[in-house]
């Protein structure tokens, strides 16, 4: 069936006459009660920054959602996501539009009439947030990286499979716009365009020290800095690790701050690794060895990885090099000639060099290698919209395209090359046990103790009985 006859149909399944949606008794699980049948998916906005705007925005534009609460630990943003769901609605001709705003997301979870969550913390949140969200029955769109570290990763999928929840990651490169360079090329990779597959040199971009030395500051009074730090070690408040106090839009500093997020690695690694892993096959697997390099930051207020060189084998002789000094994005060179996809001229950072302006995003040694796949070649799962792919799937309980065991596997790839760069040695990965060979002081990376017991993700697990 072509993307569209399949939209078609589930349109005319879901939607009756009034353009009412019919969940199916799929759906009905005994977490959330009963879902009346004439009503959206609705969904709750945990995280309302740069990201978690755009996602909510996206969420909007979507007749199948409905969304019903934001939640935030700074008072401002809560209030501002808060409004542009009032807005929207009422712009619609609604009156009394009713979207209440939270501190805490643990209410939102003890509310039966929310089916779904967008998580759009920072990364240290995530697996928190997302762990509990799924034993609450709640669907889930989680941004990228799906967690912070590989322990994490393993707790989410193991909470989103024993609860049967739906979720799609934020790696919003899998679905076709707005980024059109990089299904397709993984498309033909996967299908052997390239011949035998030797390389793939990926190009995540580079941050640069900040100039500026770490320095506390006051906490703002509409802005809970505690709940904020949850599971990481207490440490004072500086705007500068955490989010611009005058802007939504700006790029936050916990993304530069290695206690929050891992630096670039992780950050588009996680989009880009994952492509990469999808074309080859490995979306299930992982490298074998990794040998990496890293300079990290020091003396400033940021601390994550500057410069790096990554270079990992795969089981099936494909080498994966990443290196600060490539151009942003996916470089393919097989046997017969290399095809090459990015995201466009726009930049990665302000001082990032490695984009060439005005070059095609899709691109190959021959224009040959480009030309469409024939009828009977592997082909992604259609997915137009990225946000409309997970509320279809969540309707059709499926999988959708970007689907937790496969997330877990890139960022696992991600977190493995990231211990590599800070222990700077080689190292032996196993993927099908998710842990280094032999080696005690990589794997005990792989997670960190919690700062305080409600922030703890083992013991959340264990009091749901899955670890
Ligand atoms: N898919 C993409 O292309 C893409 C692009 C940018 C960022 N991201 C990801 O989106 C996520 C958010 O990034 P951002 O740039 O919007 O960060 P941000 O700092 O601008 O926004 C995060 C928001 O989450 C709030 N928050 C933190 N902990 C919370 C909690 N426990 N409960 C409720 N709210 C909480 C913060 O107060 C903040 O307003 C990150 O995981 C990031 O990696 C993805």
């Amino acid at each position: 069936m072509s993307h569209l006859t399949r939209r078609t149909f589930l349109k005319n399944t879901l939607l009756g006459g009034a353009g009412l949606v019919v969940l199916p008794g799929l759906l009905r699980t005994p977490a959330r009660g009963a879902l009346s049948p004439n009503r959206r998916i609705q969904i709750a906005q945990i995280g309302c920054g740069r990201m978690g705007t755009s996602d909510m925005e996206g969420i909007l534009a979507h007749p199948l959602a409905r969304v019903v609460a934001v939640c935030d630990l700074d008072a401002r943003r809560l209030g501002i996501a808060q409004a542009k769901v009032v807005k929207f609605y009422s712009q619609q001709g609604e009156t009394n539009v009713e979207v209440k705003a939270y501190h805490d997301y643990q209410e939102i979870f003890a509310r039966p009439d929310i089916d779904a969550v967008v998580v759009s913390t920072p990364d240290h949140w995530h697996a928190l947030v997302a762990v509990q969200a799924a034993l609450a029955g709640k669907h889930l769109y989680v941004q990228k990286p799906i967690t912070y570290g590989i322990h994490e990763s393993i707790a989410l999928r193991t909470a989103v499979r024993a609860k049967k929840v739906i979720l799609q990651t934020g790696s919003q490169q899998r679905s076709e716009k707005p980024f059109r360079a990089f299904r397709p090329a993984s498309e033909l990779v996967r299908n052997g365009r390239l011949g035998k597959l030797r390389a793939i040199r990926i190009g995540v971009g580079l941050d640069k020290p900040s100039g500026k030395k770490p320095a506390p500051m006051p906490v703002p009074v509409s802005f809970d800095y505690d709940r904020w730090l949850g599971p990481v070690a207490e440490q004072p408040y500086m705007e500068g690790r955490v989010h611009p106090q005058n802007s939504i839009g700006g790029r936050p500093g916990w993304i530069t701050t290695e206690d929050f997020g891992l630096g670039m690695i992780t950050n588009w690694g996680a989009h880009h690794l994952d492509i990469a892993q999808w074309a080859m096959g490995q979306e299930l697997g992982g490298p074998t060895t990794i040998n990496a390099q890293a300079n990290f930051m020091q003396e400033d207020q940021w601390t994550v990885h500057h410069n790096y060189h990554i270079e990992m084998m795969y089981a099936h002789g494909v080498q994966v090099i990443l290196d600060d000094k490539f151009e942003n994005g996916l470089h393919f060179e097989g046997d017969r000639g290399w095809i090459f996809c990015a995201r466009g001229a726009e930049k990665v950072t302000a001082s990032d060099p490695n984009v060439a302006a005005g070059r095609s995003p899709y691109r190959a040694s021959d224009e040959k290698l480009l030309a469409p796949l024939e009828p009977g070649e592997t082909r992604w799962m259609p997915s137009p919209n990225h946000y409309l792919n997970w509320l279809e799937s969540i309707v059709a309980h499926r999988d959708p395209i970007a689907p937790v065991d496969q997330s877990v596997k890139s960022v696992q790839t991600c977190c493995a090359a990231w211990i590599g760069m800070k222990l700077g040695r080689p190292l032996t990965w196993d993927a099908a046990a998710e842990s280094f060979t032999g080696d005690d002081a990589a794997n005990a990376l792989r997670g960190r103790p919690a700062r305080r017991p409600e922030f703890d993700l083992n013991l959340v697990m264990r009091n749901a009985g899955l670890a």
